[in-house]
């Protein structure tokens, strides 16, 4: 099999590393891909987003199959113009995208199949969310409804930062995404990530996974896209999973399906869990970053089969073949992440590290230089390990980022804190 997977981060790199170890992988291209991902497979300059000219890339290149990994190109329909030219693609329609890029869609979703989440109201007038938000004090969650990579949630503890924020949002900040804004009770509890492929009708779990989105020790400081992540998350038990899948998942597929756009792909089901009872945070229409990387280290070769069941409609048959591990990923930001930082910087220490199926640094944001690794990104690289038990693939994964030099980078020391 010819396959193309698109994007360019450490999930992309993870995606691939995964891929390429099954042997029906013949030849292997990520656009754009990175400096890390170029080590494993060929790259190509591709504008993802284009999905003429990714199904022009797709036939001159004789690919069989395309995995595609960030939401945007899926929001942008670019799935649906593979699906169209007959290509065969791992990854929602534009229309069950709307899962991920707006939030009153998925509000409007779980209202219809009955599944547990925040209580909300969504506005497009300052002066009536203004009142809402007066009316229901704090804390309380506004959220931008459009795709806003990531920072469009502000959880607001006074009234005027919850008026700041609508301010931010009606005034632009986000562009059109905050056009319109959904405000929801804040939930207390713990987070947990549950990964389920879909085939448009049968729902199998893959995996579960913590992940850090504060950038400092302790979860503090301003959220990034993620500095860290797990798998398997201790709290989601089978009774937490069960619930999650009954309640939630599958509800929510079967109501997809019944609006005549079924989804296919995988589902990242963020789950807020309180006395054992999980309700929905929000769904993303694409594997998480870095969750994707601890997935990918615990399920090797058999992703490639497990993605292509989903994308033949074949998933009622597919098995799970888990080992009793656990993984742990490490993330290694630019100084000044997730605010100004520079590029260019050099990132020694690569060479020597072991790559096996326990140990591998996916590169999420660098270039080579000179016969050098240098930075090129916010977030850089996401070092991984997988071990029997969560505290040595921890132990495992610091002692890779003792060996890295890169007094311009910087990650969090206590990655896995919670189920430790
Ligand atoms: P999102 O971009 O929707 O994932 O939101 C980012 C983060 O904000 C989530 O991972 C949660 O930690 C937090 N969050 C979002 N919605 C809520 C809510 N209704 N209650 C509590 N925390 C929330
Ligand atoms: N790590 C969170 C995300 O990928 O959205």
């Amino acid at each position: 099999m010819n396959i193309l997977i698109l994007g360019s981060g450490g999930r992309e790199h993870s995606l691939a590393w995964a891929v390429k170890q099954n042997p029906k992988c013949d030849r292997l291209i990520v656009a754009p891909g990175n400096a890390g991902i170029a080590e494993i497979a060929e790259c190509a300059g591709l504008d993802i987003e284009n999905g003429g000219a990714v199904v022009t890339f797709a036939d001159e290149n004789a690919i069989d199959f395309v995995i595609v990994g960030p939401e945007a190109p899926l929001a942008a329909g670019v799935a649906d113009r593979l699906r169209d030219a007959g290509i065969l693609v791992f990854g929602p329609s534009e229309a069950a995208a709307k899962l991920e890029a707006s939030k009153s869609f998925t509000k409007a979703i779980c209202d219809a199949a009955g599944a547990p989440t925040a209580a909300y109201a969504h506005f497009r007038d300052l002066d009536a969310a203004k009142a809402y938000v007066d009316a229901q004090g704090v804390p309380i969650v506004i959220k931008a409804d459009g795709l806003a990579a990531g920072k469009g949630v502000i959880i607001a503890e006074t009234l005027n930062d919850a008026h700041a924020a609508l301010n931010d949002m009606f005034g632009g900040s986000f562009g059109a995404a905050g056009a319109e804004v959904v405000i929801e009770e804040f939930m207390e509890g713990e987070e947990a990530s549950f990964f389920v492929l879909c085939d448009g009708e049968t729902v199998l779990p893959i995996g579960t996974a913590q992940d850090h989105k504060r950038v400092g020790d302790g979860d503090t400081g301003p959220n990034t896209g993620g500095m860290g992540a797990y798998s398997p998350a201790p709290v989601m038990t089978d009774a937490v999973t069960d619930a999650a899948l009954n309640e939630i998942v599958r509800p929510t597929m079967a109501e997809m399906a019944r609006r005549g756009t079924p989804y296919q792909g995988v589902l990242f089901v963020g789950l807020m869990i309180q006395n054992g009872a999980p309700r929905l945070v929000e769904y993303n229409v694409r594997f998480g970053d870095p969750e994707c990387q601890v997935l990918m280290m615990r399920l090797g070769a058999q992703a490639l089969d497990l993605m292509q069941a989903a994308t033949e409609g074949r998933l009622d048959q597919a098995r799970v073949n888990w080992a009793d591990d656990h993984a742990l990923s490490v993330v290694m930001a630019a100084q000044g992440y997730p605010g100004g930082y520079t590029k260019g910087t050099v990132i020694e220490g690569l060479d020597g590290l072991p790559e096996d199926s326990h140990h591998m640094v996916f590169h999420a944001g660098t270039a080579r230089r000179d016969g050098q690794y240098t930075a090129n990104g916010g977030r850089v690289l996401a070092v991984t390990a997988r071990a029997g038990s969560l505290a040595e693939a921890r132990d495992k994964a610091y002692q890779m980022v003792d060996q890295i030099n890169w007094p311009d980078g910087f990650c969090r020391k206590d990655i896995g804190w919670r189920a430790l």
